[in-house]
């Protein structure tokens, strides 16, 4: 039994249907790749998936049971963490503290969690130095990175991640993605890309979404051989607006 099934996916925003039946379904313990051009729908699955946007037909069942139509907080106490588009921080807070905002949903002591923060830091040793530093003083590929180690604080058993390469350096979006590998041992991810190279280099399997639909899925080998198919979805443009 796979770990997420999505089946028959319908979502709207007032007359746009964003999804008009998206059926996918992610095995534990893999990295599963969303691909798609922009408004494609794929920010709406994820959003679907942690409770943000509201089904209007379909299925979404974890772990066996269906989790459509419950709200966000109780997605994150079933063991989903969304990452979403845009790394937000608070500014008001420190690196450390933004963190540790991760564990909100985990019934541990604060000096546990205080412990598990700084040990996100041998993960992420780029934005160490930051620890005790305000959200608002880092760079883009930081926050990012202070975004994905929050999503981790929660211990997820699935990690949904919305474009975490988006507008940042080659260099860092390396980095990113090696800790997307290293993750996988412990944590099935479900990665939103718009770059098919990188989101495919992590991938045990992609999804092509074209508006609101599902039009291609299978290991990445796959994908790449269809000519036709990865000249037109999977080119590896790197998203125009940031
Ligand atoms: N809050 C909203 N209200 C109305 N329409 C929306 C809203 N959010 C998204 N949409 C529309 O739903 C469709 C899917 O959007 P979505 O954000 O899921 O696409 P996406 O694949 O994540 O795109 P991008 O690559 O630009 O992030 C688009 O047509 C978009 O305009
Ligand atoms: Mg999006």
């Amino acid at each position: 039994m796979p770990l997420l099934e999505i089946r028959n996916l319908v979502v709207r925003y007032g007359e746009i249907e964003a999804l008009r039946g998206v059926t996918i379904a992610v095995e534990q313990g893999q990295v599963v790749t969303l691909l798609g051009a922009n408004g494609a729908g794929k920010s709406t699955t994820l959003r679907a998936i942690s409770g943000l946007a509201k089904p209007a037909s379909g299925d979404i069942i974890f772990d066996g049971h269906s989790i459509a139509g419950l709200g966000p907080e109780a997605i994150v106490r079933l063991g989903i963490s969304h990452v979403p588009e845009g790394r937000r921080v608070f500014p008001g807070l420190t690196v450390k503290e933004n963190i540790m905002l991760g564990a909100s949903n985990r019934k541990v002591s604060a000096s546990q969690i205080s412990r598990e923060a700084d040990a996100m830091f041998d993960l992420f040793p780029d934005i160490r130095a930051f620890s005790g530093a305000l959200g608002w003083t880092l760079s883009g590929g930081q926050l990012q990175m202070v975004a994905v180690a929050r999503g981790l604080m929660a211990k997820p058993r699935l990690l949904l991640l919305d474009e975490p390469s988006l507008g940042l350096a080659p260099v860092i979006v390396q980095a990113v993605f090696r800790i997307i590998s290293q993750i996988r041992k412990d944590t099935t991810v479900l990665l939103v890309e718009q770059n098919a190279r990188m989101g495919l280099s992590v991938a045990d399997h992609g999804f092509v979404l074209e508006t609101g639909r599902i039009v291609l899925g299978g290991r990445p080998d796959e994908l790449w051989a269809n000519e036709a198919i990865a000249a037109a979805y999977l080119g590896g443009h790197a998203k125009s607006h940031v």
